[in-house]
C-alpha cells in the first residue's frame, strides 16, 4: 500500500536542468524510482554522464540536448521529449539561472533572459506536454520555485521576479489543469550547493549566516530534495496541487 502511493515504475519523466545540480538530483532519483527519465539541458557530455550514471544504477534514461531560450525548440519540445519513452507523465521544471546583476545593472536583455529561462520555458514547455497528460487524465507538473518567491535578497532582482512569478504560475497552472487530473505544484529550495550557488557557497560567512537562519541549522544536500520530489510525483500526492512546498530547513519559518 505504501510502496504504491509513492511508485513511479510505468511513468514517464522529463527533467529539466537533468545535466547540473537539483535537476540531475531529481531525475537520477527519478530513474532510480523506476520511472523512465528524459534529461534535458544544453551539454550533451553533462547529460550523457547522468544516463550512463543511471543506467549503471538499473534505471532508464535518456538525453535531450536543448537550448530551452530558443522558443522553436520548446513548442515543438513534445514529440522530441516522447520519442525515448513515450509522452512524460510528469514534467519538472529545473532549468534556470541567476546571472546576479545589482538592480543598476540590469538590462533589458537580462532580466528578459532571466525571465524567458526561469518562468516563460516553465509555462510554454508544459503546456506543450499537457495535452498527452489530459488525454491519460494524469500527470504531474513539478516547479522550482525559491527562497526568493518570498524573500528578496541582494543582486538578483530579476531571479526573485521570476521566482514570484513560479509560485503564482503554480497556483494558475493548478486552476487550469488540476480538473484533468494533472496536479502542478512547486518545491520551493533553500540553499543547496549547486553550479548555480557556486558564488555563494565560496563565501564562508554567507554560507554560515545562510545556515543559522534555517530552523535545522545547516544549508541544503541534493538527497533533501528527493523525498519532497517524489511525494510530488507520486500517487501519494493525489489531492495536493497549486502548492509551493519549502524544503528549506525552516528558513522561511523564522
Ligand atoms: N541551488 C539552490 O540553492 C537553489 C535554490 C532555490 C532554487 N533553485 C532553482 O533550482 C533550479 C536548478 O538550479 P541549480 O541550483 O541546480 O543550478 P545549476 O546546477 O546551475 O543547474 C541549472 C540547470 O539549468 C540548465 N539550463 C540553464 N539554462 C538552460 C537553457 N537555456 N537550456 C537548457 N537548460 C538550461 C543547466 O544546463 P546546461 O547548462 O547544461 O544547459 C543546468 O542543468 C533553478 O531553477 C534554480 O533557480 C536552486
Amino acid at each position: 500500500m505504501t510502496a504504491a502511493l509513492f511508485a513511479l515504475a510505468d511513468r514517464v519523466a522529463c527533467v529539466t536542468g537533468a545535466s547540473s545540480g537539483i535537476g540531475r538530483a531529481i531525475a537520477g532519483a527519478f530513474a532510480r524510482a523506476g520511472a523512465a527519465v528524459v534529461g534535458v539541458a544544453r551539454r550533451e557530455a553533462k547529460l550523457r554522464d547522468w544516463v550512463a550514471e543511471s543506467e549503471a544504477a538499473g534505471g532508464r534514461a535518456a538525453a535531450c540536448a536543448l537550448d530551452l531560450a530558443d522558443g522553436s525548440a520548446v513548442a515543438g519540445a513534445a514529440a522530441r521529449l516522447s520519442a525515448p519513452f513515450g509522452a512524460p507523465d510528469i514534467l519538472v521544471n529545473a532549468a534556470g539561472i541567476n546571472l546576479r546583476e545589482s538592480a543598476d545593472a540590469v538590462t533589458p536583455e537580462s532580466w528578459q533572459e532571466t525571465l524567458e529561462i526561469n518562468l516563460s520555458v516553465p509555462f510554454f514547455l508544459a503546456r506543450a506536454l499537457v495535452p498527452a497528460m489530459r488525454d491519460r487524465g494524469w500527470g504531474r507538473v513539478i516547479n522550482i520555485a525559491s527562497l526568493q518567491s518570498e524573500r528578496a535578497m541582494p543582486n538578483s532582482i530579476a531571479y526573485g521576479a521570476s521566482k514570484g512569478g513560479v509560485a503564482q504560475l503554480t497556483r494558475a497552472m493548478a486552476e487550469a489543469w488540476s480538473r484533468d487530473g494533472i496536479a502542478c505544484n512547486a518545491l520551493a529550495p533553500g540553499f543547496f550547493p549547486t553550479e548555480l550557488t557556486a558564488p555563494v557557497f565560496e563565501n564562508e560567512a554567507a554560507v554560515a549566516r545562510n545556515a543559522a537562519q534555517t530552523c535545522i541549522g545547516r544549508n541544503g544536500r541534493d538527497d533533501d530534495l528527493v523525498g519532497p520530489a517524489i511525494f510530488l510525483a507520486s500517487p501519494a500526492s493525489d489531492y495536493v496541487t497549486g502548492q509551493v512546498l519549502f524544503v528549506d530547513g525552516g528558513f522561511t519559518a523564522k
